[in-house]
């Protein structure tokens, strides 16, 4: 059984879906309909619930159902299980105002539960440049590490600084230096965090990559990531200080720091080369796949957190063996999952598992089936 789970949601205005209260396998849940009709905006709701905030990039005011002209406002209730203790979240959100709930009390700070989203579409955002594929790892570092986050935090923080002081100051020589001094102290003692916990991760990660990518996709072809920074791992406070002070006449001409670990990149390499000029299309995308997918090995292996997967539509884009063998995979995990698709035939093989739901989604009504 999955130690974490959603149980049911109850659902009024969000996007398309109008009202309703659902209740959930712990297993997997099938999600279909056509297209347009609000299965990722379900699956956002989910992801809202536990995170209060959305997937999708731009998503600003478009949260509330559009049609309405007095109740501008989504409630989301979410009833979730987590090593056998229940708990709720409850939200009401309209234009100004969210007001939380956990558990009956307000509060500001939801309950530690761990989603991730699942969409082949956002393989063109990570292939696309290093600043996306870095938030990602960011984010993935972040997540599961507090530490990181306040590293992360104070290093933008310091970074800034020393960017207006770069592109604005006039005065003495000395007071610019001094000032740009206390910048790179608190750069270079971050950076080292980051560095470290960067290196880490990637070297965890990589046996459970190449795994996933050999067992779902059935890829011959050695799949690794590798940090490309521009400091090595083994750099102490001292080094990181040195670094950015040694690029400092070059950064004062440029205005900008023009060198340093905020412009690092994670790669994906398949066998040794990169993966978005090397890969196919369709080697990128289950390159992608199987990072986010050994992602969630990590946080099941190494940080023993189960957390719940939205698929959203994969089956348009992967071949029927790779969907055979993603659905094997799914099914063994013990894992709540949430996965749509218009696709009929993948749709019977996923009802055929032991344990799943079915729901169908028409003009943002649910109903399970
Ligand atoms: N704020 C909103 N109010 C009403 N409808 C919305 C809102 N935001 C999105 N929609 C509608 O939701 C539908 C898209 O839902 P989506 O979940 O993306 O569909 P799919 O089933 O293809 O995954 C579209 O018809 C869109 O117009
Ligand atoms: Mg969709």
């Amino acid at each position: 059984m999955s130690d974490t789970y959603l149980e049911d949601i109850y659902f009024k205005n969000y996007r398309n879906l109008k009202e309703a209260n659902i209740s959930f396998s712990k297993n997997i849940n099938l999600i279909t309909g056509n297209n347009a009709n609000g299965k990722t905006n379900l699956l956002e709701a989910i992801y809202y619930s536990i995170y209060k905030k959305s997937f999708r990039k731009n998503t600003k005011d478009n949260l509330i159902f559009s049609q309405l002209d007095e109740e501008k406002y989504f409630i989301l209730k979410t009833n979730f299980f987590k090593f056998g203790s229940k708990f709720n979240h409850s939200m009401k959100i309209d234009e100004n105002e969210k007001l939380i709930y956990v558990n009956n009390q307000k509060s500001k700070k939801l309950e530690n539960i761990k989603s991730i989203p699942i969409n082949p579409y956002d393989c063109h955002t990570f292939f696309s440049n290093k600043k996306n594929r870095r938030d990602l790892f960011d984010s993935f570092i972040s997540d599961i590490d507090k530490d990181y986050k306040i590293a992360l935090r104070d290093f933008n923080k310091a970074l800034r600084s020393r960017n207006v002081l770069l592109s604005k100051f006039f005065g003495p020589k000395e007071h610019f230096e001094k000032q740009i001094k206390v910048y790179d102290q608190l750069i270079s003692k971050n950076a080292k965090i980051l560095l470290n916990k960067r290196y880490n991760f990637v070297e965890k990660l990589n046996p459970l990559l190449c795994k996933t990518f050999k067992n779902i996709f059935r890829e011959p072809m050695d799949l690794k990531i590798v940090y490309e920074s521009s400091l090595p791992n083994d750099s102490s406070e001292e080094d990181i200080f040195n670094f950015y002070q040694k690029n400092l006449d070059k950064d004062r001409i440029m205005k900008t720091t023009k060198r340093g670990i905020h412009l690092d990149d994670f790669n994906i390499l398949i066998n040794n080369n990169y993966c978005h000029e090397y890969g196919s299309v369709g080697q990128q995308k289950i390159s992608f796949l199987s990072l986010l997918f050994s992602y969630v090995g990590y946080l099941e292996t190494v940080e023993k957190i189960t957390p719940i997967l939205l698929i959203d539509d994969i089956s348009g884009e992967l071949d029927s063996l790779c969907l055979d063998n993603l659905l094997k995979y799914l099914e063994i995990k013990r894992i709540q999952v949430f996965i749509t698709t218009a696709n009929q035939e993948f749709a019977n093989k996923i009802n055929s598992i032991l344990g799943s739901k079915q729901y169908v989604v028409e003009k943002g009504v649910v109903t399970e089936i």
